[in-house]
């Protein structure tokens, strides 16, 4: 697996979806869609490529509240962007819990370009919008992982993550492992929140 490269010299900064990086998101979204396994975000991506405003309109009502799909609550997307140009990775803030999410969905979802996996980025936009959620006012966010997913078992841990239990979804069936971080204690191996960070800590 590739080790991290150049960490000092590289800025890494989470975004709201915005027009400045919609060009290098929509590149990110070219080059995930083969690989994607997951129906919600297929479509997504493939409703981004099709209209690419629609897209960045949808993305900021979800996080106002605004036209959410039946069930949904409150989400923000961030688009973690590398040195200005590249979108690497992405992720959801779920504002709160449903019980499905408490069961099985959580608060935080991320996932990293297949190109560029293996160099801390899915650390990175992990920890990074953690501190969205500390931002937002979140008390302590529950994320979950696929039992048979230690990537991001071990980004979760690296994280603060304290493992609960691990539950049989009720989507896939597969078992899933809960963890929670609690808010209120500073982030491992950072001073305190904030929008832009050098890779790793
Ligand atoms: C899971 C995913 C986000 C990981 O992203 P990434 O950028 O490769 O992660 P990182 O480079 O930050 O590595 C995370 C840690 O996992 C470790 N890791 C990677 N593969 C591993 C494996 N097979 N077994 C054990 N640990 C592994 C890495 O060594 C690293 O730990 P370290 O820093 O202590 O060395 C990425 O593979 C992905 O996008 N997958 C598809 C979507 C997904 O599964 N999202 C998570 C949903 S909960």
């Amino acid at each position: 697996m590739p080790g991290p490269a150049d960490t000092q010299s590289e800025r890494l900064d989470l975004v709201d979806p915005c027009e400045e990086h919609l060009d290098a998101f929509l590149a990110y979204a070219r080059a995930c869609l083969p690989a994607e396994t997951n129906p919600y975000m297929r479509q997504r991506f493939e409703e981004a490529l099709a209209d690419p405003a629609g897209h960045l309109r949808r993305e900021r009502g979800f996080a106002a509240g605004r036209n959410l799909p039946p069930g949904y609550v409150p989400a923000s997307t961030y688009w973690l962007v590398r040195d200005g140009r590249d979108v690497v990775a992405r992720s959801s803030l779920r504002h709160r819990l449903t019980a499905h999410l408490l069961h099985e969905g959580g608060h935080i979802g991320y996932s990293v370009r297949p190109a560029e996996r293996g160099k801390g980025y899915g650390t990175a936009v992990c920890r990074l919008t953690i501190e969205r959620a500390r931002a937002l006012g979140l008390g302590r966010v529950l994320i979950t992982c696929d039992a048979d997913n230690p990537a991001s078992a071990r980004i979760i841990e690296k994280c603060g993550g304290v493992y609960e239990n691990e539950v049989r979804s009720r989507a896939t069936g597969k078992m899933k492992r809960r963890y929670w971080v609690d808010l209120t204690r500073p982030a491992p191996g950072h001073p305190g929140p904030r929008d832009s960070s050098s890779r790793r800590s």
